[in-house]
């Protein structure tokens, strides 16, 4: 089968890691057609706008995209990071981050770490409704406004759908009943923020009832950034709100080898894009230093989610097999190989 794919590099070492995916998925004897487009600083710098026209118009006409990183910066007006902007246009609202500690790997806390992390990814404080100056309404709208009254105060709105809860608690069911998974964890602050996460806390108890063959477990979210380093074995599929996804998912790289390790997939119901974990990292760009198996794992999902099942499973392999030996390896990981010699290896073994 043929596929269209959009390759979109971003900035900053979104261009290594795309180099490195490429020479693996030539390796590859799909069908596929790239269709190349940029997004991110380089765009806002040249045009004013992270996503420009012709930026849409490549993704609306492709299957899914490969996405290397952007760079977004703090404090500049009209700015929107343009991984926020193509997540909600396309309504990706899945976030989907496996972390696995694989063998060979000398970063890794432990060497028996298997976990799946679903984050909601378009709601929450990533929402974008937010107020600065906070207009006076707000002050007479809730009894708990009033000791902030007379301050100079921004509000970002943590704003929660119970359709988004319940979208998000199904897809993370749904994955680990096919991949025979056992555990279940929600991760929430359901006791201080009570009605966002109340009703997401509904959602999943529901949601659960329909899936009595999966263990369910439901923690705080502090806790469970303690948890991650007394007993990261413990986890399997977690389920949570974006921002504690967000941040955990962070802390979860790290255990299991870096940023450079942690691939990830936006998916909604009729696109998907797939791309590493780890940000632009500019000191490193162009460099070919960094390590690419965060974005060769990301091609991975990529390769599932197409329905290419063998391909996917030959490119886990191949990766895990460099790993393993542990012959060629970027910086990070203690090695002096380039960015693009850990891809030539894997794709070696493919
Ligand atoms: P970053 O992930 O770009 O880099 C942080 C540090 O992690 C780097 O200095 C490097 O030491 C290490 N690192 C990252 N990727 C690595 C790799 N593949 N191999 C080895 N080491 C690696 O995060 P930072 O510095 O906070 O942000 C830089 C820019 O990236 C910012 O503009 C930020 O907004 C953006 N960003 C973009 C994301 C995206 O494209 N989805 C996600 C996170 C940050
Ligand atoms: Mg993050």
């Amino acid at each position: 089968m043929s596929h269209r794919i959009c390759r979109l590099p971003g900035d900053g070492i979104g261009h290594d890691v795309m180099k490195a995916a490429m020479i693996v998925m030539d390796k590859i004897p799909l069908d596929i057609q790239w269709v190349d487009a940029d997004a991110g600083w380089c765009m806002w710098e040249k045009f004013g706008n992270t996503v420009p026209e012709v930026t849409w118009k490549a993704l609306e006409s492709t299957e899914c995209c490969l996405f290397g990183a952007i760079t977004s910066k703090p404090g500049i007006k009209g700015f929107q990071s343009a991984i926020l902007q193509i997540r909600q246009k396309f309504d990706l609202y899945i976030n989907l981050r496996p972390f696995k500690s694989y063998p060979g790997v000398p970063l890794n806390y432990r060497d028996n770490i298997d976990m799946v992390l679903f984050r909601e990814n378009s709601e929450d404080l990533y929402s974008g409704v937010e107020f600065y100056p906070t207009p006076v309404e707000f002050f007479n709208m809730h009894p708990k406004m009033e000791r902030f009254r007379g301050k100079d105060v921004a509000i970002s709105c943590r704003v929660i759908t119970r359709e988004g809860c319940r979208h998000i608690c199904e897809a993370a069911f749904k994955y680990a009943v096919e991949k025979g998974r056992k555990r279940m964890t929600c991760v929430h602050k359901a006791n201080v923020i009570r009605l966002s996460d109340g009703i997401f806390l509904e959602e999943f108890r529901r949601v659960a009832e329909k899936y009595p063959q999966i263990e369910t477990t439901e923690e705080n979210v502090d806790a469970v950034a303690m948890w991650f380093i007394k007993k990261p074995e413990f986890y399997d599929v977690i389920v949570t709100t974006n921002m504690f996804g967000d941040i955990l998912s962070d802390e979860a790289a790290q255990l299991v080898g870096s940023l450079g390790f942690a691939a990830s997939a936006n998916i909604g119901d009729n696109y998907a894009l797939f791309e590493p974990s780890h940000g632009s990292a500019p000191k490193y760009a162009g460099q070919f230093k960094v390590n690419p198996t965060a974005m060769l794992f990301s091609a991975r999902m990529m390769l599932e989610w197409l329905g290419e099942k063998e391909w996917a499973e030959r490119l886990e392999t191949a990766i895990a097999k460099v790993l393993l030996e542990g012959k060629v390896r970027t910086y990070d990981v203690g090695g002096t190989n380039t960015t693009l010699e850990v891809a030539e290896e894997v794709a070696r073994n493919l």
